[in-house]
């Protein structure tokens, strides 16, 4: 058993994906603490006392602490937020503006006040606008808050390939740009499998269905599962960064940054590869784009941007 790190992590919401994050996080013994907070009474102490009992089986010694109580939360180094709403079949990510926007808002108002040191990893969907919000409200450095969805994005393209070419998804590394919703960029050009082109494998047609079908792998789920949405790989991608984070593992991930200048973007949150380790976004890492790829990001950002306009138009921001 590894011990644990001596940090603190809150986890904002306990659904699926926030109940996961906590299994994963505290299994992995990133924290000495993790606490789950939630606005539904009971539900956040059930999963916290089943969690530390599973303990004894798994040999675990993180502590988890479910609490409906904003205070128990101060002094985390991390904060994860998985609040809100998931989609529904047929709605889009942006269907959730306007009341996971409200969660947004009175969530930074207490990890502000409460946590004012920490790193932010945000899980909310629409994704980037709702990183873009939590960053507004919070004024903490941009290093300090980042959206978590290029990792699962790229973790989605990466099962097709390995599916498509017969290759363990061990040996597959996917890159996924861009907003988390329809205009996401799959990057097929950058997706290798141990360092064979994944263009040296598969034909581009296959390629371009795969990178069509990542775009739709979200809704994939949704409409399967009927309620609710996925939550075993969200959960992975926040807590890999999570691990880098806390570990200063220092991994290449992509994931929501604030760009300054990089890719021709200024002051908007989208997903681009970024190296994470203890002061969170430590690096920007800027690709070469193929001409069509430039055309996919405008567009992605473009999308992004149209969405905090309409928060603006909300009042919440
Ligand atoms: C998905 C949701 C979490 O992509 O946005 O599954």
């Amino acid at each position: 058993m590894r011990s644990p790190t001596p940090a603190k992590i809150t986890v904002v919401g306990a659904g699926f994906v926030g109940m996961t994050c906590a299994q994963r996080a505290a299994e992995k013994g990133l924290a000495r603490e993790v606490c789950l907070i939630d606005v539904l009474p009971g539900r956040p102490q059930g999963i916290a006392l089943d969690l530390n009992q599973a303990a004894a089986i798994e040999g675990v010694s993180t502590r988890v602490v479910g609490t409906n109580e904003p205070s128990d939360t101060a002094g985390s180094d991390l904060v994860i937020v998985t609040a809100g709403r998931p989609r529904k079949p047929g709605m889009s990510r942006s269907d959730l503006l306007e009341v996971n926007g409200r969660v947004i808002v009175a969530v930074a108002e207490y990890v502000r006040e409460l946590s004012p040191d920490a790193v932010v990893i945000v899980v909310t969907n629409p994704l980037d606008t709702m990183v873009h919000l939590m960053r507004a409200k919070l004024a903490f450095p941009a290093r300090r808050v980042v959206g978590m969805a290029g990792v699962l994005d790229s973790a989605r393209f990466s099962w097709f390939l390995a599916e498509a070419t017969g290759a363990s998804v061990l040996d597959v590394d996917a890159m996924v740009l861009g907003a988390h919703g329809d205009s996401m960029v799959p990057m097929p050009e950058s997706c290798t499998v141990n360092g064979v082109a994944a263009r040296d494998l598969l034909d581009e047609k296959t390629l371009s269905d795969l990178a069509a079908r990542t775009r739709r792998g979200g809704a994939e789920i949704v409409e399967l599962l009927g309620t609710g949405s996925a939550f075993y790989a969200p959960a992975s991608g926040a807590v890999a960064m999570a691990a880098s984070i806390l570990r200063d593992e220092r991994r290449l991930l992509p994931c929501a940054c604030l760009l300054n200048g990089e890719y021709g973007f200024e002051g908007v949150y989208t997903g681009v590869p970024a190296i994470l380790g203890s002061r969170g976004v430590e690096r920007i890492v800027e690709l070469p784009l193929s001409t069509e790829a430039r055309i996919q990001m405008q567009k992605t950002v473009g999308a992004v941007e149209a969405d905090i306009e309409a928060l603006h138009g909300l009042g919440l921001l």
